[in-house]
Order: structure tokens, then C-alpha cells, then sequence
């Protein structure tokens, strides 16, 4: 049994197969794959532990539908074409829940460093204006007694929403199909209309997957209806928003900032507007980027590949 794997994952992934008796291919050049020889690699092999979703579509399918299982490494499946793996019977695996924590303070991280514009600030004393400061200069605002609205409370929503209420005692709304009576109960969580939320919040933070209805559902609009003191942050994916009414709405002030850790396409491209306002800060989608997590989801996806090489069922699965 052989499994690709199209780029360098954590040792501990690595180990867990020669543990395994599973022979595997590494492709560690930088460039990274095309489609093309992505699919001419997996002909060669019995698995497939793919480090992103790119290619991932209805004919890799139909061309490799001798695939025992493809494993991401990743929670996220929605390029991939979960109907046409099912439909060649290719079980899917994902990464669930041991990002939760990573993403959650990520968004954190974005969310504090937009409020005390900490990036603006690092980059005015590179430019030596580090002067005399008056009391009222370099002035964000606390996020401790403020209203979280969180779009989509999941499992990295839910996880957001416990250290902000916790150890900010910031009150959270909630946007979401269903509601989290978990949430309701231990955070004092409220379940709100999209409209109430962005009336209310003063940082807005998304966590939705991206599907049809959520791709583009945060543009000007939805920026009209923030409050101009308002934060946005999206730590999802950056189909989520549109950009350039992102952009059009930093620049003229309808809200007060916006942290990215995902944006649409990635990577984003250095001539971005965005890299260049004060009030924004991009992160390059290191959500899960911490050694531990990491870790371990190499080990999630690495137990999806021996699972489906041995034909049992996938403990992480993605397929319905
Ligand atoms: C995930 O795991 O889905 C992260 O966003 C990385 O793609």
C-alpha cells in the first residue's frame, strides 16, 4: 500500500506510517504540484493525503477512481468535490476539531491587533514618527465589556466566543442556522438576526464554511449596516466577503477596521490595496499554523489514510 502526499507534513505524519508498514512518496519540491502531475502521481499510488483542496474536482475523480481514500490536511473540504469522490466511492477524510483552538486565537490575535492598531503603529516607528506622544494620540479601544458578533457559532465560533466572554467579558450574538443552546447556556450567548448583529456588534468575526449561500455574504451592505466603530474579521474563507467592497468601505470609513486571515484568491498579491491601509491587517492563513496543531492534524489525516487503506471506516470522515 503506497500513499502521495503532495507536500511536506509534520514529522510526526511521516512516523505514523512507517509505523504502519505504509510506503509513502513526498513531493518537497517548491513549486508546487499542477493538476496534471497530481493525478499522474495518485495513479501511482493506492492513497492520497492532499495538503490543500486545489484540483480536487469531479474528473481527478473519475481519473483516480482507484483511490482507496484521500485525506486533507485540513478541517476545510469545500473545494473539493465531496458528490463526485462519493460517487466513485472514495471516502474523504478531514481534520476536525484540534484546529479549533489555533483558529479561535487567531482571529483573537487579528481582532486585538486591529483594535490597538498595533501593525499601524510598528510600521509608524519604522518610519522613525516615533515622537512626543499626547494622550490623546494612538488611541484603539478595549475589547473588554464590548459586543463579539459571531457569524456562524461552530466549533471554532464556539470556541472564540468562550475566551472572549470568559476572559473579556464580552457579550456574544450569534448568526447560525441552528441554534447552540450550549452556548445559550454556558456563554449567555444570543441568537440574533443577521440585521441585529451587525447593528450591535462591535466586532463582527465570521467562522461560516463557504458554500453558495455564503459566498460574497458579507459586502457593502452588510458594512453599512456595522457600526462606523466596528471591526471585521474573517478567519474562514475569503470567498466570505467581497474585496473590494471591503476595500471601499475601509477607505471610506463605514467601518473602523478589518483583520483577514483568509483571503480570495491566496495568496493575496503583494500590489493589494489592503497591505497598505492602516486600518487593515492580513495575515497569510496561518489559522492552524502552531506546531501542536499541526501536529496533530497530520495525525488525523495519516489515521483517515490507514483507515481507508485498510477499509474501515474513517474516523474523521467528510463524505455523508
Ligand atoms: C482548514 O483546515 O480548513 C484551514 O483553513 C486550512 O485550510
Amino acid at each position: 500500500m503506497k500513499v502521495f502526499i503532495n507536500k511536506i507534513i509534520p514529522e510526526i505524519g511521516f512516523k505514523l506510517l512507517e509505523e504502519a508498514g505504509i510506503e509513502f512518496t513526498v513531493w518537497k519540491e517548491k513549486p508546487i504540484l499542477d493538476r496534471g502531475q497530481a493525478i499522474q502521481f495518485c495513479k501511482g499510488h493506492d492513497a492520497f493525503l492532499s495538503v490543500g483542496q486545489a484540483g480536487l474536482d469531479a474528473d481527478f475523480f473519475k481519473e483516480c477512481n482507484h483511490l482507496k481514500v484521500v485525506a486533507l490536511h485540513s478541517v476545510g473540504f469545500d473545494g473539493v468535490d465531496i458528490k463526485a469522490a462519493t460517487a466513485n466511492g472514495i471516502p474523504i477524510g478531514n481534520t476536525p476539531n484540534v484546529l479549533n483552538k489555533a483558529t479561535a486565537e487567531t482571529a483573537l490575535l487579528l481582532m486585538l491587533t486591529v483594535a490597538r492598531r498595533a501593525l499601524f503603529l510598528h510600521k509608524k516607528i519604522k518610519k522613525g514618527q516615533w515622537g512626543a506622544s499626547q494622550p490623546t494620540q494612538d488611541l484603539g479601544f478595549d475589547l473588554a465589556g464590548k459586543t463579539l458578533g459571531i457569524v456562524g457559532l461552530g466549533r471554532i465560533g464556539t470556541e472564540l466566543a468562550k475566551i472572549c466572554s470568559q476572559s473579556w467579558g464580552m457579550k456574544i450574538l450569534y448568526h447560525n442556522r441552528g441554534v447552540n443552546a450550549q452556548a445559550e447556556q454556558e456563554l449567555g450567548a444570543k441568537l440574533v438576526s443577521m440585521d441585529e448583529l451587525l447593528a450591535k456588534s462591535d466586532v463582527v468575526s465570521v467562522h461560516t464554511a463557504l458554500t453558495p449561500e455564503t459566498k460574497g455574504m458579507f459586502g457593502m451592505e452588510q458594512f453599512k449596516k456595522m457600526k462606523s466603530s466596528a471591526i471585521f474579521i474573517n478567519t474562514a474563507r475569503g470567498g466570505v466577503h467581497k474585496e473590494d467592497e471591503l476595500i471601499e468601505a475601509l477607505k471610506k470609513q463605514v467601518i473602523w477596521g478589518a483583520g483577514l486571515d483568509v483571503t480570495n484568491p491566496e495568496p493575496m498579491s503583494k500590489d493589494n490595496p489592503l497591505l497598505e491601509m492602516d486600518n487593515a491587517v492580513v495575515f497569510p492563513h496561518i489559522g492552524s499554523a502552531t506546531k501542536e496543531t499541526r501536529d496533530k492534524m497530520s495525525t488525523c489525516a495519516v489515521e483517515n489514510i490507514i483507515a481507508g487503506l485498510n477499509g474501515d471506516p474513517l474516523p474523521y470522515p467528510v463524505n455523508p
